[in-house]
């Protein structure tokens, strides 16, 4: 396994936080402590976030993305927001999947895969959200729906398309829970996500394939999660809303 074949990224998840004068001034906090990253520094926010984000980052290392996108590409979809819209903002990032939108917002394999789609046709970069429930890792089926829901994300995706696809391993269980999961699960689930891509695409392909881990990574355990061989970056939310907090996530990553 080799991790250099592959881009370190650390994104953050701002979830339903900051509104855009919030974002300005973090984002203003934030320039100063990532720039020397050696990473990939992504912030992904929400929609009326964006143009604050574009605007504050400008001339720096972050990258700005969204958190989520819709499937089709115009049309009578009331408060949907569609991938050609966000490319022309700026944005170069959309997270998709997330477990939040899977329990709460009826996102199904089937329409993560739609929007993995669209994002990608639409010329940005999808971070994909896989993860297991506690109930399904106690119950032992934490490899399988890894790979299914991987495997379903992808349908459709051609290897090329994949250099814009990042998979990120959330156990729902350390989710906003503070409750990390050990860097060996961390590592494991990653694991089997990158086995998933090499049955589909092969191993050439399947280690070129940035995985994040995320699920309460932050300034004290990232290091440890970072050091593990199949951990190619994070996902993170609560950390990712403090900036000295997320940017020694970022240097953890440089290390
Ligand atoms: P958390 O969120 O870091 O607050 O656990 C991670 C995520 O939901 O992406």
């Amino acid at each position: 396994m080799n991790k250099a074949k592959r881009r370190t990224v650390i994104a953050g998840n701002w979830k339903m936080n900051k509104t855009p004068s919030e974002t300005t001034a973090l984002i203003n906090e934030m320039k100063p402590l990532v720039k020397d990253a050696d990473c990939d520094v992504v912030l992904c926010v929400p929609f009326v976030d964006i143009a604050a984000a574009i605007e504050a980052s400008k001339g720096s290392n972050i990258r700005i993305g969204a958190e989520n996108v819709h499937f089709k590409e115009s049309g009578a979809y009331t408060g949907e927001v569609s991938a050609k819209m966000l490319k022309e903002c700026g944005v170069e990032y959309v997270v998709i999947g997330h477990s939040e939108r899977r329990q709460y917002f009826g996102e199904t394999d089937q329409t993560v895969n739609l929007r993995t789609l669209a994002a990608l046709n639409g010329g940005l970069k999808a971070i994909v959200c896989v993860g297991e429930t506690l109930e399904q890792r106690e119950l032992g089926y934490t490899e399988t729906l890894l790979k299914y829901q991987t495997k379903m994300a992808l349908t459709n995706v051609t290897a090329e398309q994949l250099k814009n696809v990042i998979i990120a391993y959330e156990p729902v269980w350390a989710i906003g829970t503070g409750v990390t999961a050990t860097a060996e699960q961390a590592d494991e689930g990653n694991g089997f996500v990158r086995s998933a891509i090499e049955e589909v695409y092969g191993k050439d392909v399947a280690e070129t394939v940035t995985v994040q881990y995320g699920g309460s990574m932050n300034a004290k355990n990232a290091d440890e999660l970072l050091s593990k061989v199949n951990v190619d970056g994070g996902l993170i939310g609560g950390a990712s809303l403090k900036a000295e907090d997320f940017s020694i996530i970022v240097k953890a990553a440089n290390k």
